[in-house]
């Protein structure tokens, strides 16, 4: 597309979401209407072959003191020393943001040939759909991982099968307060022409 008829609105959309971590997500989050737009925007995303190697698991509101108890069964399995603060402080992760979702990656599904990053990287494309949509509709959004996707009993509890990754939560609410902006980094850090050292 011609620059000259971009449409500037877009651009200002991407470039100004940031991550709004859950602590700063409050209610309301996006009613039904809107929760179907942002899974429509999902399945945007490019998927080699179609097999849909990844999927997400909501976390509703009356499940979230079982999610906690999760969060600090797997502190205790990796910090037997762990205090009942930070015990606390492990459930209360759990509470933040109205709507709430693991993303998982499915390592197993479909052709073999499709490997682990190129799954990873289509999960990618589906979230950050979901983080502009979720941006543009008003909301703030936000990515979180953490040490306790990695336990076994965390994912048993979360019903993960053996080829499933859990890669990170996606929190989304009203932003009661933001950071400020993190500074983009430049093209030329990331950019290059192969056989020009300097663009
Ligand atoms: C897979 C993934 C997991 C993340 N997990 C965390 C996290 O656990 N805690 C956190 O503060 N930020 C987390 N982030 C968000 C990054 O810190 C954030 O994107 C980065 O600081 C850039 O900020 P911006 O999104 O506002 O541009 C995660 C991002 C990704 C892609």
């Amino acid at each position: 597309m011609n620059q000259a008829i971009l449409p500037l609105g877009i651009v200002h959309l991407i470039g100004t979401r940031q991550t709004i971590l859950p602590k700063r997500l409050f209610a309301p989050g996006p009613n039904e209407h809107e929760l179907e737009q942002l899974f429509v925007a999902a399945s945007s995303a490019p998927d080699h072959d179609l097999i849909n190697p990844w999927r997400f698991l909501m976390i509703p509101l009356h499940k979230r003191l079982d999610l906690g108890d999760l969060f600090a069964i797997a502190l205790r399995e990796r910090d037997p020393s762990a205090t009942n603060e930070q015990l606390e402080q492990a459930r209360e992760k759990a509470m933040r943001a109205p709507l709430l979702m693991l993303v998982i990656v499915d390592e197993t599904k479909g052709d073999s040939q499709i490997d682990l990053n190129e799954r990873t990287l289509s999960a990618g494309c589906a979230v950050q759909n979901i983080l502009l949509l979720a941006h543009t509709m008003g909301y703030g959004a936000g990515l979180t991982s953490g040490k306790a996707l990695k336990s076994e009993s965390f994912r048993l509890g979360l019903g993960l099968h053996s080829g499933e990754h859990a890669i990170c939560f996606l929190s989304i609410g009203t932003v009661v307060s933001r950071k400020p902006f993190k500074i983009r980094q430049d093209s030329d850090s990331f950019v290059k022409i192969w056989g020009i050292e300097k663009r």
